[in-house]
Order: C-alpha cells, then structure tokens, then sequence
C-alpha cells in the first residue's frame, strides 16, 4: 500500500532528561533534591525532563525559552556533547554544531588548528580541509589572526569563525546555539543568508535564538522550553506568542499583571491504542476504535486555568485530516496535578499515516495554552488505492460508440 511521504525523522530525542550534579556550601531552594556529601551538599539539577522532540528532513526549528530553559543542554546532548540521564537519542547524517562559546574549541591551539581538530572531528580528511580552507577563512573573516591561539579571539571572533567551520563542512543537520546575537550586524547578516543557503537546499536546521522575529521569519516550526520541558511545539507563530506569556512580554512595560495569567500546563504524552488505556498501538483500520490516552500536568503556579483539551490527526505536511475536543464542561480543572485524558475514535475511512498534535486552550477565549506534536505516526490502513481518504466510487465502462 502507498502512503503519504512523511520526511524521514532526521533528530530523535524520546524521554530525554539530564540531571546535573553540582556541589555547594549552602542548600538553594531552587535546587530540587538534595544528597547528603562531605562538607556541604552535592544538589541535584534537572536541566531537561522527559523532552521528546523528532525533527523531520529540511526542518528548520527555533528552539525558544528563559535563560536557564535548558536549550543550551539539550542541543549539547543532541550533538553528543552531553550524554543524557535518561532517554535516548539519534541523529542521522553529518552534524555541525555551532554551541556555546568555549564548547568545541581548544583555546590553547590556533584558530587554523581547530579548524582542522573541529573537522577532523565531524570526519572531513585532512586533504578536504586543506580545499576548504581558504572559504572558510574568507567567510570567518578572521585571516589576521588565523595563527594566534584562540583564547585570545574575542567573542565575536570566535564565533565567526566557529560558524564558518560549521556552515563550510557539508552538515546534514546544522545546530546552533545563540551566537548570531554574538557577532557585527554584517556578519550576523552573512549567516543568515547562510542558513538561508542551506534550507533551500533541504537541511535540516535547530537553532536556539532569543531573537524572536526570526523565529517566525525564519523558521517552519517552534519549540518551547521551559524549566527542563517542552511546552509547546508547533506554529512558529504561537511558539512565540506562548514563550512572550511564559517570560510576561505580552504586555506593555508597565502594564498591571494580568488577572488570568497563563499558567503552566504540560503534554507529557499522547499513546493510541486498541483498548482503553491499553499498550500503544500504531496500525489501525477505517472502523476500528481508537483509543487516544493524554498525560497532561497543570504544573504549580500563580494562576492555574481550566484548560480545554484539542487532538488533531494530521497528515502529510502537517494538514489537519480530523480534530477531537473535550466537549463544553468538561475541560481540565483549574487546579495544579497530573491528568489522564481518554479520547475514543470511530476511525474513519482514511489511508495513510498520521501524527497527532494535542492542544491545550483557555476556555471561553480559545487561546492555547500549550500544544505539542507527536511523531510517533498511526497508521490507517484502509483502502487499496493511495490518497489520504478512501472514497467508494461507482464506475461503468461503456464502449467507445456509447460514450459519444
Ligand atoms: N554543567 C552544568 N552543571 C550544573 N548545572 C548546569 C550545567 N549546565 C547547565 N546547568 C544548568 O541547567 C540549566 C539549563 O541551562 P542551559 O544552559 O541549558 O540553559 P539555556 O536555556 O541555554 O539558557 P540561556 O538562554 O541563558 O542560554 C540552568 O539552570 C543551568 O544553570
Ligand atoms: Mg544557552
């Protein structure tokens, strides 16, 4: 049976959490836990919890969030720079990371040998770096200070030339941390015609930025991390809207609080199945009933709201097929827990292979919440032609005489 290309996943991040481990004198309050050590106490961090993230061919995602989100970490593990506490990771094809200043470069060596330790490392033989190494020191526009050894570059200089490595090594997948802020107005101009380049020719590209307008000029999708967690992903558009809510930049400076502010809620997972609350099923039939089970926490806060819970089905190219809602009266309540949402679904006669996108709203004024896509993609196995709906037809052939 053909069904509906989906671009292959290309980043795979499934229940990935990091917990970092530092050692202080005085027990914090915003630390979580606590282990008992010598001479003070050794606290736990938990920079990411369960984030789940699959980014298709030719993406290009914003990773948006507070200081502090966790952005910087979970790009590190994407890039295998950090290894995940929990969960599991896959990236396929050739990274190129651009991170944080001082992740990837040694700066005791020269600005041209980490050109050649940083390709070396992404698998470039020493003969390709030897041809690609006049472009590169063209673009870092850093030919003056090529030999001297980078502690010394400043931050501008090091990040122009850290980009020019990642953009001239042919990456797949193009990850970068929030540098482009870093460097002049002509360069960070030159990178983005770079990333530019690079969708166009189908890449795939996360990158973490703070500038928020090039989130929606630039990007096809955006991602929402705060405190560790995914708390949206989807329209750029509303990536921003909800990360300008999270950080209070929605209103003038100025402005009272608002009554209603948003508070936190978080779609932890989305699993369909065959029975009610059963094991994950992917494969169904037009006909069958599809169980959609939702974990959703209204995470503490200052304002928790009721919350109005969406599920649409999407196929190819993120095209809504059909959507669910919890009808009137039934939204989640206004209060801080964890949620057990059970969807059931005559399928209906389609074909192909769908994601699930699940959204949260404010009850009365319709606005979301939070929202988050599934990958994970079920399939509906009904007819045995191709096209996302099977439609019973009627035909009659005729011979050539009845016709005219
Ligand atoms: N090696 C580490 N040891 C301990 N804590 C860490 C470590 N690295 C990061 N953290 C903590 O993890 C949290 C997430 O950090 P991260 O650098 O990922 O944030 P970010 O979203 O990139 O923020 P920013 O916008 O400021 O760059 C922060 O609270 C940070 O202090
Ligand atoms: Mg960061």
């Amino acid at each position: 049976m053909t069904t509906p290309a989906t671009p292959p996943p290309v980043i795979v991040a499934r229940g990935v959490s990091k917990k970092f481990l530092t050692h202080t004198s005085k027990a914090t309050q915003l630390k979580e836990r606590f282990v008992k050590g010598r001479g003070g106490a050794t606290v736990e961090f938990w920079a990411l919890r369960d984030v789940d993230v699959v980014v298709g061919e030719g993406e290009t995602v914003g990773l948006i969030g507070p200081n502090g989100a966790g952005k910087s970490t979970l790009l590190k593990v994407l890039a295998g720079i950090l290894r995940p506490t929990a969960g599991e990771v896959e990236v396929h094809g050739r990274i190129a990371s651009l991170l944080e200043l001082g992740a990837g470069f040694n700066g005791e060596l020269s600005g041209r040998e980490n050109v050649y330790l940083n390709a070396a490392l992404l698998g470039l033989a020493r003969r390709e770096v030897d041809r690609l190494f006049p472009a590169i020191l063209e673009f870092s526009e850093q030919a003056d200070r090529i030999d001297d050894p980078v502690k010394h570059y400043s931050s501008g200089e090091y990040v122009k030339l850290a980009f020019s490595i990642a953009v001239h090594v042919d990456p797949d997948v193009l990850l970068v941390d929030e540098v482009l802020a870093v460097g002049d107005e002509a360069f960070a101009r030159k990178c983005l015609a770079k990333i530019e380049e690079f969708q166009q020719a189908g890449k795939t590209i996360l990158f973490v930025t703070h500038s928020l307008d090039l989130v929606t000029s630039l990007c096809t999708r955006g991602i929402v991390v705060d405190r560790g967690r995914v708390q949206y992903d989807g329209d750029p558009a509303f990536a921003v809207g909800t990360l300008r809510k999270i950080l209070g930049t929605d209103r003038p400076v100025g402005a009272p609080e608002p009554v209603a502010q948003i508070g936190g809620h978080v779609v932890h997972a989305a699993v369909a199945s065959a029975t009610p609350g059963g094991p994950r099923s992917g494969r169904f039939s037009a006909g069958d009933t599809l169980h959609l089970r939702l974990d959703i926490e209204a995470l503490p806060g200052p304002t928790v709201h009721a919350g109005d819970v969406k599920v649409v089905f999407m196929g190819a190219g993120d095209i809504p097929v059909f959507s669910l809602r919890t009808p009137e009266g039934s939204s989640l309540p206004p209060r801080a827990g964890r949620y057990c949402v059970d969807f059931a679904v005559e399928v209906p006669r389609l074909n192909g292979a769908f994601i699930v996108g699940v959204q949260v709203d404010e009850p009365g004024t319709g606005l979301p919440i939070t929202a988050r896509r599934f990958d994970s993609a079920i399939w509906v196995e009904t007819g045995e032609l191709p096209g996302l709906l099977d439609v019973p037809a009627t035909v009659e052939i005729h011979s050539a005489e009845a016709v005219s």
